[in-house]
């Protein structure tokens, strides 16, 4: 076994790694390697030929315990913790909404209790162009905040719903036994990250509905001031796919999105994991 190598991108967040056979990550020092990467960099990239699913649940099990994910018609058939992700645009209009829920910023789950820690993304099948996930560092969105804005979200708590009149697009329908296990949720609009303990603000376009103790008029004008932060692209980071990549990033402290600006009817297939978390505090 070589020693894999960790290349920081050139962003505003990330790394990629080099020279690992993910068949290695059960190894106690290539889990605690991939844990201490991913917590340094909040992404890591890492590159390789494409898994089945019982492959890919054997290498995310190395960031901790998986969790299933609540719409079943996601789940695949023979591992229920890997979900298969169709974004494949049809030209009959009946694309999967969750392509287009995606394109807007997001954290993965933050409408539970106990958000999922971290998300792999595994790329099975590809456009011929396009559909670039982006990834946005929350410490760095909270760092270049005004003293004044951060006295005002410090202490604060947000409702996260499975839907939000705030998000540009309506997500998948649930089932009755899903909609009972998604509650709305509170949420600090202020997260401490627990491994690093550095501060990270927690927002959700797609979920955050309102922030606690004020109108609607004055939360929405404070969220759209907190939005604007977030996507201003020196907190950016853009990946472009190539077949077989594994990108695993961090709930706690990042948003991400897809360009959904690839050719119609071209396959974007991709497997996900996500990992289970902690109550934010
Ligand atoms: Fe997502």
């Amino acid at each position: 076994m070589g020693s894999p190598q960790v290349i920081p991108l050139r962003a505003a967040l990330g790394a990629r790694i080099e020279g690992l056979d993910r068949a290695d990550a059960a190894n106690p020092e290539i889990t605690a390697f991939l844990n201490r990467v991913l917590a340094e960099h909040l992404l890591v990239v890492v590159p390789g030929d494409r898994m089945a699913p019982k492959q890919m649940r054997d290498f995310a099990s190395a960031f901790s315990k998986l969790k299933p994910q609540v719409l079943r018609y996601k789940r695949s058939g023979e591992v229920p913790e890997v979900s298969v992700m169709v974004s494949t645009l049809m030209a009959d209009g009946t694309t999967d909404k969750t392509a287009l829920r995606s394109e807007d910023w997001h954290t993965d789950d933050s409408y539970m209790a106990i958000p999922a820690k971290a998300t792999l993304l595994h790329s099975i099948e590809l456009p011929s162009h396009g559909g670039m996930t982006w990834f946005c560092n929350m410490h760095s969105v909270y760092e270049a905040l005004s003293e004044a804005t951060r006295r005002r979200i410090d202490g604060k708590c947000a409702i996260h719903a499975y839907d939000t009149s705030r998000a540009r697009n309506r997500p998948s329908q649930r089932t009755a036994r899903e909609i009972a296990e998604t509650p709305d949720v509170e949420h600090p609009l202020v997260r401490t990250h627990p491994e690093t303990g550095r501060k990270a603000l927690y927002l959700n376009f797609n979920r955050l509905d309102r922030i606690v103790g004020m109108d609607r008029e004055e939360s929405d004008a404070l969220l759209d001031e907190l939005a604007a932060e977030a996507r201003n692209n020196k907190h950016h980071y853009g990946h472009a796919w190539t077949l077989g990549d594994v990108v695993v990033w961090d709930n706690r402290a990042t948003m991400h999105r897809v360009d959904v600006d690839y050719p119609m009817g071209e396959s974007r297939i991709m497997q996900r994991v996500l990992i289970e978390g902690d109550r934010p505090h």
